[in-house]
């Protein structure tokens, strides 16, 4: 979309652009959205300008429009001058109110059979230039993806780990390896007990955005591992049962985490959407869901909701199941799919870790 004509008025600039929409941007609004060198540091790109402790002359001097640098220049009164990019003024072109980043809904599955292009490569192939793109696009498109081929060591997980960013810090530790023979486990992950599926976090107010697993060591029998797409399921409710759907949205469940010394809790509805009522995060722990008491007639709506989420969760149909082998890592979208483990026998090993959910998003917006 390219720049037609402009316009000055009294309250502000008119911008026709080619596909002959308008955008009326007030004058206030331009000189806050500067981007000349003395109002954005061209480095930082930290707004400069204070728009609000000194009132600002903005009666306009002249205003002018340079192909060359696809910029704006606007004079005003008081001799300064502001600059803003046909990009800036494109991308702001409909007013709108700021959204969260909605999960990626291209690829939703019921199934295992509904994951288009299988989302695994090689470590080789990520470790290379250009690798790191294929994997994160997995993950957006489908929820996780696997890297095969990895050496069986926590280095080598953890080099994996760091091509997307540093490792997330929890009270689980950093970067860990753990197996199934803690004397003393302070969570069922680190047990030989079955999970039902469930999100990671739902105690903390920021949840784990992403999570990845590698079993290094495996003598043992059982301990499947299971994906579901949390999302295919809130689409599906939205449909389906809008009822329940809301009620979802709307109630805050708590979470929480208690061991010696620590009482986490934090509440979230299930479905957090944006303004748009598109999902922007899932959170579901049923092991982790603490106390809480609604009015009768509306907890009974909110438990009918909550059982139609966890029966869909939990039906096998809707999952992908796979065996953790040394060598293939896992990573998923803590804030789109469940997890959950069968029981096992034996002894096994794994190290992994967290990703904050922004650190994922910073990745893809400059990969
Ligand atoms: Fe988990």
């Amino acid at each position: 979309m390219l720049i037609k004509s402009i316009e000055s008025l009294d309250k502000g600039l008119n911008v026709l652009w080619s596909n002959n929409s308008l955008s009326s941007y007030p004058w206030f609004w331009l000189r806050d959205h500067s981007e000349s060198q003395e109002d954005l540091h061209p480095d930082t790109k930290q707004r400069q300008i204070d728009s609000f402790s000194v009132s600002l002359n903005n009666s306009v001097n002249k205003v002018w429009l340079d192909e060359s640098s696809e910029s704006i220049f606007i004079k005003w009164e008081d001799q300064s001058e502001s600059t803003l990019s046909f990009e800036l003024l494109k991308t702001m072109s409909v007013p709108s109110l700021p959204q969260s980043y909605t999960l990626n809904s291209t690829n939703t599955w019921n199934s295992s059979n509904e994951i288009k292009d299988f989302p695994e490569i090689t470590y080789q192939e990520l470790m290379s230039d250009g690798g790191i793109k294929t994997w994160l696009k997995h993950i957006q498109r489908v929820g996780f993806a696997l890297v095969i081929k990895t050496p069986e060591t926590p280095e080598a997980t953890k080099d994996l780990m760091e091509k997307m960013a540093y490792i997330r810090n929890s009270i689980f530790g950093g970067f860990s390896v753990w197996d199934n023979k803690l004397e003393n486990p302070d969570d069922t992950a680190f047990t030989s007990l079955a999970i039902e599926p469930h999100t990671d976090g739902t105690y903390v107010h920021d949840a784990p955005g992403l999570q990845t697993l590698h079993c290094i060591k495996r003598d043992s029998i059982g301990g499947e591992n299971q994906l579901i797409d949390g999302l295919a399921i809130a689409e599906k409710m939205r449909h389906e049962h809008p009822d329940s759907f809301e009620i979802l949205c709307n109630i805050n469940i708590p979470g929480r985490y208690i061991k010696p010394d620590t009482y986490l809790e934090a509440h979230r509805p299930l479905f957090r959407v944006n303004d748009n009522d598109d999902i922007i995060q899932v959170s579901f722990n049923n092991h982790d869901r603490a106390p809480f008491r609604l009015e009768n007639n509306l907890m009974d709506k909110f438990y009918d909701a909550y059982k139609i989420f966890h029966n869909l969760a939990n039906d096998t149909s809707r999952q992908f199941e796979f065996m953790l082998d040394p060598g293939k890592v896992l990573t998923f979208d803590n804030w789109r799919l469940l997890h959950a483990r069968s029981s096992l026998t034996g002894y096994r090993q794994l190290c992994g870790g967290y990703h904050n959910r922004e650190d994922f998003e910073s990745k893809l917006r400059s990969i």
